[in-house]
């Protein structure tokens, strides 16, 4: 009877465990890059018997209360959360206007009494804080003493670090940074550039600093004739604002 029994159990177990196997859910992330104020997607893939024909009920939860967020569809706050189905074997969350609360957040798709969670862990993923007109500055100061143009950039709070190139004429500078700080996920950066009036007066100089392809910055400043240079000091033997210093050596 004891023997009979186990022999039982060891087959339900058996069946079970092979069953366990194959049909499990899987959690994935579908950006590469999250990025604040847009949309995030969050995919749960139905892994072997399982398929959304089966009707077993499907539900996303966690977030920054760590409640439910969707379940079978109907969404908990359909300005933040949307259930979306695209095949029979995953369904999807789509979390819009990204934040911060919903940053380093866990998040749990459950079908039927299958579940699995993922973390959207900042420390591990890549971000991206594009930063809106206001959190912009600009400036372009042309210096007629010293002939030199200073560009100049601050962003209040972006993520990552910006590239940023001044174009004038043929030549082209990389800005570099004056200040970074953190303040929480973000940076708050500025970056600044020299450049000899003799090379762009009378010309454009633009400004584009971008994040990876994404250009979040693009400025244009027509910088003065450079006339007034013939009218600047003169010393002897040395003669300022001719741009070709060594003509005094001669
Ligand atoms: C949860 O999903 C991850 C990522 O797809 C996968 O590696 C892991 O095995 C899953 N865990 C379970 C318990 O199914
Ligand atoms: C993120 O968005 C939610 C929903 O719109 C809002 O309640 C929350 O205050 C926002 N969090 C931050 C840090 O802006
Ligand atoms: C610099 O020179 C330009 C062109 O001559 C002139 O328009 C501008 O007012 C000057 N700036 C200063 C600060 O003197
Ligand atoms: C960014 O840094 C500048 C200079 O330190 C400061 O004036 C400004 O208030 C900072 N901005 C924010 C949003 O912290
Ligand atoms: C400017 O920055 C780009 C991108 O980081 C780099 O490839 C290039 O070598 C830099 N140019 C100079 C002159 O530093
Ligand atoms: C200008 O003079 C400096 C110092 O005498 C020298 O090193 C430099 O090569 C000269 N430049 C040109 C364009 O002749």
């Amino acid at each position: 009877m004891i023997l009979f029994s186990f022999v039982i159990v060891y087959i339900v177990s058996l069946t079970s465990a092979t069953t366990d196997r194959s049909s499990k859910v899987l959690i994935d992330v579908q950006e590469d890059r999250l990025v604040f104020g847009e949309t995030v997607e969050l995919v749960c893939h139905l892994q072997g018997s399982l398929n959304l024909e089966d009707g077993s009920s499907r539900q996303w939860s966690g977030g920054a209360f760590n409640k439910v967020l969707s379940l079978n569809g109907y969404s908990s706050d359909i300005s933040k959360y949307q259930e979306v189905i695209k095949t029979n074997t995953e369904f999807r969350l789509r979390v819009l206007n990204f934040n911060e609360s919903d940053a380093n957040q866990y998040y749990k798709c459950v079908y039927g009494f299958k579940y699995n969670e993922t973390k959207l862990d900042l420390t591990k993923k890549l971000y991206e804080y594009i930063p809106g007109e206001s959190e912009i500055d600009t400036r372009f100061i042309v210096n007629n003493e010293s002939e030199i143009v200073t560009t100049y950039v601050r962003f209040q709070k972006m993520y990552p670090e910006p590239q940023c190139v001044v174009y004038a004429d043929k030549s082209s500078v990389n800005m570099t940074i004056e200040s970074k700080r953190t303040i929480g996920l973000f940076l708050n950066v500025s970056l600044n550039s020299e450049i000899k009036t003799a090379e762009c007066c009378g010309r454009e100089i633009t400004m584009i600093c971008s994040v990876g392809t994404r250009v979040i910055v693009r400025r244009t400043m027509e910088i003065p004739e450079c006339d007034d240079r013939n009218e600047l000091v003169k010393l002897p033997e040395i003669t300022f604002g001719t741009g070709v210093q060594n003509k005094t050596q001669v």
